[in-house]
C-alpha cells in the first residue's frame, strides 16, 4: 500500500498528464524555446511543472522544491524537499517519441524517501519508498539477475550537441561494445534507471545528469535490490551527476570496465 506521501506524489504526476497527452497529440502547437544548444523547453514541460507543485504544495505546503524549470520555487532552507523532472526526455516528446517520463522525488531530512518514474503514454508508474521495495503498477520489481557483462543489456546517455564529453564517450563505447550484448540509448535517464530496476536493462551510466533527472530513479533501483552509485564507485559522487547503475555483478564490472579505460590512458 503506497504511503500518503506517496499517493501525493502518483495524484500530482497522474494530474499532469492528462494535459501532457493531449500536448503529445497535438505536437504542432507547442511552443518550444531552447536553454541552450540542443536543451529544449516546451509549453508542456513548464505547464507540467506547475500542475505538480500545485498539487504537492496543497498537500505539504512547507516543503521546498527542487525541479528543472525553475519557477517560483521556495529552495531556501528546507527539511523536506520534491525533485521534480516534470519531462524527462523533452527531445523524445517533441518528436512524437512516447518514451518520457515524470519524475519526482521525496528527500525527508537530506534522505531519499520515495520516487516515481510515470510514463505517461504507456501508462507505466515506477515507485519505490524507503525499506518498502520498488514496483512498476501493481507487480514487484527486482533487478535481473544476470552476472556476466557478455549477456547483458546496457543503456546509456550519449553527449550531444553543447553536451557532455564526445571524445571520452566514443573511447568508453569503442571498448564496451565488444564486450556486452547490446547497447542502447533511450533518451529518458529517469526511465533508463526505472528500467534497470524492472531488469529490462542490466546496467545504465551517462555522466553530466542533474539531480531531477536521477533522484527518483536511484531509490527506485536500490529499492529494486540494485546498486547505483558515482562514476567513481562511491555514494557521494552521484551528486556529480555521473551515475553507474546495475545488479551487483554487473555494476561492479561495468565500473571496473570503464576505470580501466582511464588508467590505461593516464
Ligand atoms: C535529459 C534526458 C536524457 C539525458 C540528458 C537529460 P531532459 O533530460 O534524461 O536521457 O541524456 O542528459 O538532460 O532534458 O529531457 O529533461
Ligand atoms: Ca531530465
Ligand atoms: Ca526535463
Amino acid at each position: 500500500m503506497p504511503s500518503a506521501l506517496l499517493n501525493v506524489m502518483i495524484n500530482a504526476a497522474k494530474k499532469a498528464s492528462i494535459k501532457i497527452r493531449r500536448d503529445f497529440n497535438e505536437l504542432e502547437n507547442l511552443q518550444v524555446s531552447t536553454k541552450g544548444p540542443g536543451d529544449f523547453v516546451t509549453s508542456a514541460d513548464i505547464r507540467t511543472q506547475k500542475i505538480i507543485i500545485d498539487e504537492l504544495t496543497k498537500a505539504k505546503p512547507d516543503w521546498s522544491f527542487l525541479a528543472e524549470e525553475k519557477t517560483n520555487q521556495k529552495t531556501d532552507e528546507y527539511k523536506n524537499r520534491f525533485i521534480i523532472d516534470p519531462i524527462d526526455g523533452t527531445t523524445n516528446f517533441m518528436h512524437g517519441n512516447p518514451n518520457f517520463a515524470i519524475s519526482i522525488a521525496a528527500e525527508v531530512d537530506n534522505k531519499l524517501e520515495a520516487g516515481i518514474v510515470y510514463c505517461p503514454i504507456f501508462d507505466e508508474l515506477f515507485f519505490a519508498e524507503r525499506g518498502k521495495g520498488a514496483f512498476l503498477n501493481d507487480r514487484r520489481l527486482r533487478v535481473a539477475k544476470r552476472n556476466k557483462l557478455s549477456d547483458s543489456v546496457v543503456v546509456t546517455g550519449i553527449p550531444h550537441i553543447g553536451r557532455g564529453n564526445k571524445e571520452q564517450f566514443i573511447e568508453e563505447i569503442d571498448q564496451i561494445i565488444s564486450e556486452v550484448a547490446g547497447i542502447r540509448r533511450s533518451g529518458s535517464a529517469a526511465l533508463d534507471l526505472a528500467w534497470v530496476a524492472a531488469g529490462r536493462y542490466d546496467a545504465y551510466w551517462e555522466y553530466g545528469l542533474s539531480l531531477w533527472d536521477i533522484a527518483a530513479g536511484i531509490i527506485i533501483i536500490r529499492e529494486a535490490g540494485g546498486v547505483v552509485t558515482g562514476l567513481d564507485g562511491s555514494e557521494d559522487d552521484l551528486y556529480t551527476g555521473n551515475v553507474i547503475a546495475g545488479n551487483d555483478n554487473i555494476h561492479e564490472s561495468l565500473l571496473k570496465k570503464i576505470k580501466n579505460i582511464y588508467l590505461q590512458d593516464s
